[in-house]
C-alpha cells in the first residue's frame, strides 16, 4: 500500500467568522451528557459513578460515565488477549488502513469533536481544534509508521546465511491517559499499539470520559475490531488495576510523575509465573524553563512568554513555568511581562475574546491558588487580580519574582497559570539552575549569538528545546515530543522511534548451504 507523504491536518483559520460560526453550530448541537460506558467487545455497560463537568461551569454535566470495576479491568484485558493474535496477524497494510478510516471520521466530525473537548476540558477553541488535528495527525502518522516498520529492518548478510530481523507486536497495551489533550493523547498511545498490531484497553482520564469514549468509537468506526479497543471509564484505581493485570505487555501512560513512577514499580514487579516483562512508555511531567540572554529580542520574547505560560492556563505538559533571565534584561522583562499579564482576560472556553480558560477542576484551582500565595509571601506576586468570572475554576494569571532558591513554586509542577521569574549571571547559569531540576521536558532560549544557541542546545537536557519561539505546540512529525530525566522514559510521541516502543525486535538467521537436495514426492 503507497500513501501519500505524511502532512499535519491544517488547523481551522479561526479568523474567518465563517469558521467560527461552524463551531457555534456545533457547540448548539452538541447532546449532553455523553455517556460513557465501560466497553469490552460488544458489551457495554453505562453508569453515573463519573461525573464529569465543564470547568467553565461547574453545572453543566458534559458526561456521565461507568467506573471499571477491578472485575472489568481483568475482563478487558482477557477480551483484548484473546483478540491479539487475529489482529496480530492482520496484515500491517489493513491494519493501517483502519487508522486511517479513524482518520477520516474524526475529520468528519472535527467541529463537533472540538466542541466537545471545548466543554469536558475548558479548552479554547483553537487549542480544542489543534486537540482534534493531532488526534487525526498521530492515526495518519502511525499508520505510515507501522507499514514501514512491517518491513524490517536491513541486516549485513555473508554467502550461506540469511538474516532477518522483524519486529513483532507485544500483546495487550493499557494505554492510560490525562485530560489535557483528552483526544490527541489517547488516540496517539492507542493508534501507535494498534498500528503495530497489539490490543488496546484504554483507560481515558476521569476528567475526560466524554473524549475517550468518541477515540474509541473513531477506531471502531475505522474498523479496528471490537476486541481489539475496550474503553475502561474510571478513577485512578482502575488504571492501577489494568496495569497491575498479569496480561498487560506493554503499559502507555502519559499524566504526572508520581503515578508514571508508580507505574514503573508496578511493572517491575514480576510475578512467579509470569510470561512476560512489562514495558513502560511513560511521558511525565515538567517544570520548562525559559532562558531570556541579555541579547534577547524582547519583543519576541514578551509575547512568546506569555502565550508559552498563560495558553490553556498553563495546563499544558509543555508550559512556560520559570523564566531564567540575564540579569541585565532582567527589570525590563518583568515590567514588559507584568503589562502583558495585567491585559489578559479570563473567561470561558467558548469566548473568542477570553485568553485564559479555567483550570480542569477545583482541587487544581485550589493548588494554584495555594502556591500563589506561597509565592506572595515568600517574594512577590504580580498580577493576580484579573476579573474572574462568578462560577467555574478560574486563577487569575499572575507572575512571581524575588522568591527563594529553595521555593517549592520554583521546583513544583504547578500546572496552572502561575510563572515564576528569577535573574541569572549567564546562560551557564541558568543551565546550571535546569539540570538541578530532574524534570527535562520543554525548555525555551530567547538569544541572538548562534554561539549561544549551540553552547544551550548541547548542554541543555530537555527532550523539546525551543529557540527564539514560544515552546509549546509540537507537530507530529515536525517536533517528535517527550521529555528525558524525571520526565519520562524517553520516548518520542509523534516521532520515527515512537512504535519501536510497542514491538519486540525478533532475529531469524537461517543457514542457506544445502545438503543434499529436497523432493517433493
Ligand atoms: N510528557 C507529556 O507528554 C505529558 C503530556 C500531557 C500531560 N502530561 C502530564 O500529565 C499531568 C496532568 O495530567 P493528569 O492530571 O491527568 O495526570 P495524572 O497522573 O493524575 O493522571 C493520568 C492518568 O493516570 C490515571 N491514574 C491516576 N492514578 C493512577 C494509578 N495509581 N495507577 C494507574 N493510573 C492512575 C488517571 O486516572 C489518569 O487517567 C501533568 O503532570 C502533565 O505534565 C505529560
Amino acid at each position: 500500500m503507497s500513501l501519500p507523504t505524511f502532512a499535519n491536518e491544517p488547523t481551522l483559520e479561526l479568523r474567518r467568522a465563517t469558521e467560527r460560526a461552524k463551531l457555534a453550530v456545533a457547540l448548539g448541537e452538541l447532546v449532553l451528557p455523553v455517556r460513557a460506558p465501560v466497553w469490552i467487545g460488544l458489551d457495554r455497560r453505562e453508569g453515573e459513578e463519573i461525573v464529569s463537568t465543564d470547568p467553565g461551569d461547574p453545572e453543566r454535566v458534559v458526561a456521565l460515565a461507568a467506573a471499571a470495576t477491578p472485575g472489568e479491568a481483568a475482563a478487558a484485558v482477557e477480551a483484548a488477549a484473546a483478540a491479539f493474535g487475529s489482529w496480530a496477524a492482520t496484515p500491517a497494510a489493513n491494519r493501517a488502513a483502519a487508522l486511517l478510516r479513524a482518520a477520516a471520521w474524526m475529520r468528519e466530525r472535527r467541529h463537533a469533536l472540538a466542541a466537545l473537548a471545548m466543554r469536558e476540558c475548558a479548552k479554547p477553541w483553537a487549542e480544542a481544534d489543534a486537540d482534534v488535528c493531532e488526534a487525526i495527525d498521530f492515526l495518519e502518522f502511525y499508520a505510515r509508521g507501522a507499514i514501514e516498520l512491517d518491513a524490517g529492518s536491513q541486516l549485513l548478510q555473508v554467502p550461506g546465511e540469511r538474516n532477518e530481523l522483524r519486529y513483532a507486536p507485544r500483546g495487550v497495551c493499557a494505554v492510560i491517559a490525562p485530560w489535557n489533550f483528552p483526544l490527541a493523547i489517547p488516540m496517539g498511545m492507542a493508534a501507535a499499539a494498534l498500528a503495530t498490531g497489539n490490543t488496546v484497553v484504554l483507560k481515558p482520564a476521569e476528567q475526560a470520559p466524554g473524549c475517550g469514549l468518541r477515540v474509541v468509537e473513531a477506531l471502531r468506526a475505522g474498523g479496528v475490531p471490537s476486541g481489539a479497543i475496550a474503553l475502561l471509564p474510571g478513577e485512578g484505581e482502575a488504571g492501577a488495576a489494568l496495569a497491575r493485570h498479569p496480561g498487560v505487555a506493554t503499559i502507555a501512560f502519559t499524566g504526572s510523575g508520581p503515578v508514571g513512577l508508580e507505574l514503573l514499580r508496578t511493572a517491575a514487579d514480576v510475578p512467579p509465573g509470569a510470561r512476560q516483562l512489562k514495558r513502560v512508555v511513560a511521558e511525565m511531567g515538567g517544570k520548562n524553563c525559559v532562558i531570556v540572554d541579555a541579547d534577547a529580542d524582547l519583543d519576541e520574547a514578551v509575547p512568546a512568554i506569555v502565550e508559552s505560560a498563560f495558553g490553556y492556563a498553563g495546563q499544558k505538559c509543555s508550559a512556560a513555568s520559570r523564566v531564567l533571565v540575564h540579569e541585565a534584561a532582567y527589570d525590563t522583562l518583568v515590567e514588559r511581562l507584568a503589562g502583558a499579564v495585567a491585559g489578559l482576560s479570563v473567561g470561558p472556553a467558548d469566548d473568542f475574546a477570553a485568553d485564559v480558560p479555567a483550570v480542569i477542576e477545583e482541587a487544581a484551582a485550589q493548588r494554584v491558588r495555594r502556591y500563589a500565595s506561597r509565592a506572595a509571601a515568600e517574594g512577590r506576586l504580580i498580577g493576580g487580580d484579573a476579573e474572574l468570572p462568578r462560577a467555574g475554576w478560574y486563577c487569575a494569571p499572575a507572575i512571581a519574582t524575588d522568591l527563594d532558591a529553595g521555593s517549592p513554586v520554583l521546583r513544583d509542577e504547578i500546572f496552572g497559570p502561575l510563572l515564576a521569574i528569577e535573574h541569572v549571571r549567564d546562560v551557564d547559569d541558568a543551565l546550571d539552575r535546569i539540570d538541578a531540576l530532574g524534570y527535562a521536558l520543554t525548555s525555551g532560549l530567547f538569544a541572538r549569538n548562534p554561539r549561544t544557541v549551540e553552547a544551550v542546545a548541547r548542554r541543555n537536557p530537555v527532550g523539546n528545546l525551543y529557540v527564539n519561539r514560544r515552546i509549546t505546540g509540537a507537530m507530529v512529525g515536525r517536533q517528535p515530543f517527550g521529555g528525558n530525566r524525571l520526565s519520562g522514559t524517553g520516548t518520542k510521541a509523534g516521532g520515527p522511534d515512537y512504535l519501536l516502543q510497542f514491538v519486540e525486535p525478533r532475529v531469524v538467521t537461517e543457514n542457506t548451504m544445502r545438503h543434499g537436495l529436497v523432493v517433493d514426492l
